[in-house]
């Protein structure tokens, strides 16, 4: 008597943990988001990212499920998958050797925001080139 009834507990529970599970996962965790061609070509991706067969929640996650309200991601958007400023700093550690690393500048050191030169749907711009307009190509490639 007492068993069939801890069984039908067990039952119940097991029930709505499944329904709770497939619900949180609707809602949620994968969002029903339609990516149109016309969405693709209005927000191209950079070549680098491209190549990865990156979806665009894989950056704008968690900002709900109408594509062109998306907003701009910031550091921490780029950073959870670039690692740190400091990482950044490192990995191009060979400019240093002129001061001209961009991620370790002799001015602000690994503090700058990306997108103070980083953008990922439109053409990038180095905001160096603001003050050291003839000297900057010498540097340094095009921001990518
Ligand atoms: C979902 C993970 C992810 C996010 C988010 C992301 N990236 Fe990337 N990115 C990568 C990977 C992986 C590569 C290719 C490997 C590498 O160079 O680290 C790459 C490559 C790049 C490159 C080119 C590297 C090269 O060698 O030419 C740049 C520049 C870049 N990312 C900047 C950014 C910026 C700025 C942001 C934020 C707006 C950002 N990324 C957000 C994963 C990500
Ligand atoms: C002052 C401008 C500037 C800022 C700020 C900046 N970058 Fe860059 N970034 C560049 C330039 C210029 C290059 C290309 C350097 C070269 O190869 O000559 C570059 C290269 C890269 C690369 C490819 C080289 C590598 O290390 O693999 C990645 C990835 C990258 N940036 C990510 C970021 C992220 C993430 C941020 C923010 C934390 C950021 N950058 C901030 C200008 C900037
Ligand atoms: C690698 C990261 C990344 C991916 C992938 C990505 N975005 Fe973005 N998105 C950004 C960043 C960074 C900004 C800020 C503006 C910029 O850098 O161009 C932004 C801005 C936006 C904005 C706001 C534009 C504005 O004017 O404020 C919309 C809308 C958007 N993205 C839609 C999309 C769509 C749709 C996709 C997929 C086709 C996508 N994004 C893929 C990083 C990304
Ligand atoms: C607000 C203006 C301004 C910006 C933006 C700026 N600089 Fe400078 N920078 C200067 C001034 C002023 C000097 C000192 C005079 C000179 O040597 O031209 C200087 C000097 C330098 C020098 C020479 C230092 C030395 O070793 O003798 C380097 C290298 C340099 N800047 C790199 C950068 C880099 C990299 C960036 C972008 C991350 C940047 N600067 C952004 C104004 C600026």
């Amino acid at each position: 008597m007492r068993n069939k009834k801890t069984l039908l507990a067990v039952g119940v529970f097991l029930i709505f943990s499944v329904m709770a599970l497939v619900g949180s996962d609707v809602n949620t965790s994968s969002p029903k988001i339609t990516i149109t061609p016309e969405l693709k070509e209005k927000f191209p991706m950079k070549p680098h990212h491209e190549k990865l067969a990156f979806k665009c929640v894989d950056c704008h996650e968690g900002q709900g499920d109408d594509p062109e309200n998306f907003k701009a991601i910031d550091d921490k958007g780029c950073l959870s998958c670039h690692k740190t400023k400091q990482f950044l700093a490192d990995r191009l550690k060979f400019m240093d050797a002129l001061h001209t690393n961009p991620h370790n500048s002799i001015h602000d050191g690994p503090k700058l925001y990306c997108d103070e030169c980083h953008y990922e749907h439109k053409k990038s711009d180095n905001m160096c080139l603001s003050c050291h307009s003839n000297d900057v190509k010498l540097w340094m490639r095009p921001t990518p």
